[in-house]
C-alpha cells in the first residue's frame, strides 16, 4: 500500500507516556470531530472529553466491577462469536494471538490476560479518554457517523505526534460512564477513544495489525 496519506501512518496505541496534552492541542483535535459528514447533517454525535478525577473515577470503578466479577454490558451487546462470518472470526482470533504475543501472555494465562484488560479500563494510562454518544432513539445509521468523527479525531492526532486507540473495552460499564458524567438514560455510550503521547518503546506498540491483501477487499466493475 502506498504511505501517502497521513492514514497509512496510524495505528492503535495501547502504552502512553505520563506527559499532558496541551489545551490548544487537544481542542483543535477534537474540534475535528465536528467537520464529520452526517447522515442528512443530523450531527447527532456528542464527544466527551474527560480527564483528571473523573477519568480516575471511570476507571476506578470499571476496574472495580471488573475484578468483583459484574458482567460487562455495553449499550450495544457484543456479537456472541459464533454470530460472526467465519471469514472474520479468523482474523479476530489472529488479531488476538499475534497482539498478546507483544504484551507476552499466553493464551492459557487468564491472569495476565486479566491484567491487559484492566489496563484497557485505565485507557492504557493515556492522559484523555473521549466517549462517543448518540441519543438512544437514533437509528443504525447514526453509528456510521460515529466511525466518521472518530477517523477524524484519529487522523488528526496522528497529525499533532498524538496516538489514539478506539475501545469498545471502555464501554462495557456504561452505566458507570453515565453516573460520573452526568447523564441521562437516553444517551447511549456507543464507543470510548485513549488520547496521548504513545510510549514508543512499549513493545504493544510494535504490534502492527496485518491487513489483508487490497484485492481481497476492492473489486473493480466496469
Ligand atoms: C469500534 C472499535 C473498537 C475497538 N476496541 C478496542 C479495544 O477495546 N481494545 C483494543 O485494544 N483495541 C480496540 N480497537 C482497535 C482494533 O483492534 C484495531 O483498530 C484493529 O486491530 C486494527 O489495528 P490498527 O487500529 O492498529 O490499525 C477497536 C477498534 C474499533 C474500530
Amino acid at each position: 500500500m502506498n504511505d501517502r496519506y497521513e492514514i497509512f501512518t496510524r495505528n492503535s496505541v495501547r502504552a502512553y507516556l505520563e506527559k499532558e496534552i496541551p489545551q490548544d492541542v487537544l481542542q483543535r483535535v477534537i474540534e475535528t470531530a465536528c467537520k464529520s459528514p452526517s447522515w442528512s447533517n443530523t450531527q447527532p454525535v456528542k464527544v466527551h472529553v474527560v480527564t483528571g478525577e473523573k477519568k480516575r473515577r471511570i476507571s476506578a470503578k470499571m476496574v472495580e466491577a471488573a475484578k468483583n466479577g459484574e458482567p460487562i454490558h455495553p449499550d450495544i451487546p457484543l456479537p456472541p462469536n459464533e454470530s460472526w462470518p467465519e471469514e472474520m472470526l479468523l482474523r479476530m482470533q489472529e488479531h488476538a494471538r499475534e497482539r498478546s504475543k507483544f504484551v507476552n501472555i499466553k493464551r492459557e494465562d487468564k491472569e495476565k490476560r486479566f491484567q491487559f484488560q484492566l489496563k484497557m479500563y485505565e485507557f492504557f494510562d493515556a492522559p484523555v479518554a473521549l466517549f462517543f454518544t448518540l441519543h438512544r432513539d437514533l437509528p443504525n445509521w447514526s453509528l456510521l457517523d460515529v466511525g466518521f468523527a472518530m477517523q477524524n479525531v484519529m487522523i488528526a492526532a496522528n497529525m499533532e505526534g498524538l496516538g489514539t486507540c478506539p475501545q469498545v473495552s471502555a464501554v462495557y460499564y456504561p452505566d458507570i460512564v453515565r453516573e460520573v458524567l452526568g447523564l441521562d438514560e437516553t444517551v447511549k455510550i456507543i464507543v470510548g477513544m485513549a488520547i496521548g503521547y504513545p510510549d514508543t518503546n512499549a513493545s504493544i506498540n510494535q504490534y502492527r495489525a496485518k491487513r489483508r491483501p487490497v484485492d481481497e477487499m476492492v473489486f473493480w466493475h466496469e
